[in-house]
């Protein structure tokens, strides 16, 4: 089926939809060897070799998505310079190839989304969204009300405040104290630069929420396939999954299974 190039760029995961029109104004894309600058003009991927930069993008025509409990000590790039594992080797089963829909930390474990439907990620990636993601977080020592306060209010990084999170303790042991903060935002290292920015030390760090979505008892290094509402709902942006209580409104830790 015949379809304007920006948007089989963008559902390939070469680009947004506007670095995908920003490249074909550039010159950097062709169909079937000639090169294409005109911003309506359409192919078929499945009888048109189309290229950016002489190299062909390939186009599935079967979307998927899922979901992969991610361990500690996996990068989500795609290829990593200093040769340390990809989480993509952890779905070599799938027999597609897909990418991560934003990252998590080399250091940090939990809930991961990958597909091959470039659209897809974008639109969740995009800041418009506000998607919610749940953290839980294992600190070193006890946590002061006025440090989770200060978390839920929004702290200063150096690339600007925070906006406002959820933040919830969740268990108290001798050694360790668990919160749950859940943000919208996904700025670099963002839950463990605001934990910095108050003193805490981060000794563990999982997502367990994305949207709708909850990691559950997925197994680490599993993953599942999202079911048709699943991605729809999250394309959506409905936000039907459990929120983190604020700690203004927990009147004593709550010990949650982890
Ligand atoms: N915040 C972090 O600090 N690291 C992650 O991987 C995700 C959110």
């Amino acid at each position: 089926m015949e379809e304007r190039l920006q948007k089989i760029l963008s559902q390939a995961g070469v680009a947004s939809r506007r670095e995908a029109e920003r490249m074909i104004t550039d010159g950097r894309v062709a169909v079937n060897g000639a090169s294409v600058t005109e911003l309506g003009a359409k192919a078929d991927p499945s009888r048109d070799t189309i290229t950016v930069d002489g190299k062909p993008v390939t186009v599935d025509e079967k979307r998927v998505y899922v979901l992969l409990n991610k361990p500690v000590g996996y990068v989500t790039t795609l290829k990593d310079p200093e040769g340390r594992p990809i989480v993509t080797d952890l779905l070599k089963g799938l027999g597609v190839r897909v990418f991560p829909v934003g990252r998590l930390d080399y250091n940090t474990e939990g809930l991961l989304l990958l597909t091959n439907d470039g659209e897809w990620a974008n639109r969740l990636a995009h800041p418009r969204h506000e998607v919610d993601k749940e953290y839980l977080v294992r600190i070193r020592g006890t946590v002061a009300r006025e440090q989770i306060v200060r978390l839920e209010q929004g702290v200063d990084l150096e690339d600007g405040k925070t906006a406002p999170a959820r933040v919830a303790l969740t268990k108290q042991s001798d050694n360790n104290t668990w919160i749950s903060i859940t943000i919208h935002e996904g700025r670099y290292r963002q839950v463990r630069r605001m934990c910095e920015a108050v003193s805490l030390s981060v000794v563990r760090l999982r997502r367990v929420r994305y949207g709708s979505l909850e990691l559950g008892e997925l197994k680490q290094g599993q993953y599942r396939h999202l079911t048709p509402a699943e991605v729809s709902a999250l394309a959506e942006g409905k936000k039907t999954g459990r929120r983190a209580p604020s700690a203004g409104r927990v009147p004593s830790p709550r010990p949650r299974k982890t």
